[in-house]
């Protein structure tokens, strides 16, 4: 569910999507989840009003908001953060902040 979940306000009740894709999955897949924050710049915020300005819903969250979207389920080291910051490796950009990034990442095992 990459860049995908904000497109769910609360109304559509993305939690039990998220329980409708995995019931279809077999035990030990695994759910990717990334999912745009306005918890670093509330640019994130206005590019998300600008969205539903043009008639798309979309809905940041903070990191809570996102990590109850995994409840019930295993988080992979190293659990829910910024993008960038899961498990980075050589081709990793090393300045990036947060806030240009505004993005949160994880990975949990069914
Ligand atoms: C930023 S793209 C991400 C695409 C892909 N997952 C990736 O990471 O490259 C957002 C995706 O969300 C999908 N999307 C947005 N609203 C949706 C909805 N209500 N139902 C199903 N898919 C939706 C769009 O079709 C689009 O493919």
């Amino acid at each position: 569910m990459l860049a995908i979940l904000h497109f769910f306000p609360d109304a559509d009740d993305p939690h039990a999507l998220v329980g409708r894709l995995l019931q279809a999955l077999p035990a030990g897949s695994y759910l990717t989840v990334t999912h745009a924050t306005a918890d670093f710049d509330d640019g994130m915020e206005r590019l998300a009003a600008t969205y539903r300005a043009s008639g798309i819903p979309a809905q940041t969250r903070s990191r809570a908001e996102i990590l109850r979207l995994f409840s019930g389920l295993e988080l992979l080291d190293p659990g829910l953060c910024t993008v960038h910051r899961w498990r980075p490796d050589a081709n990793t950009p090393t300045d990036l902040t947060d806030a240009q990034v505004s993005f949160y990442g994880a990975v949990a095992r069914t």
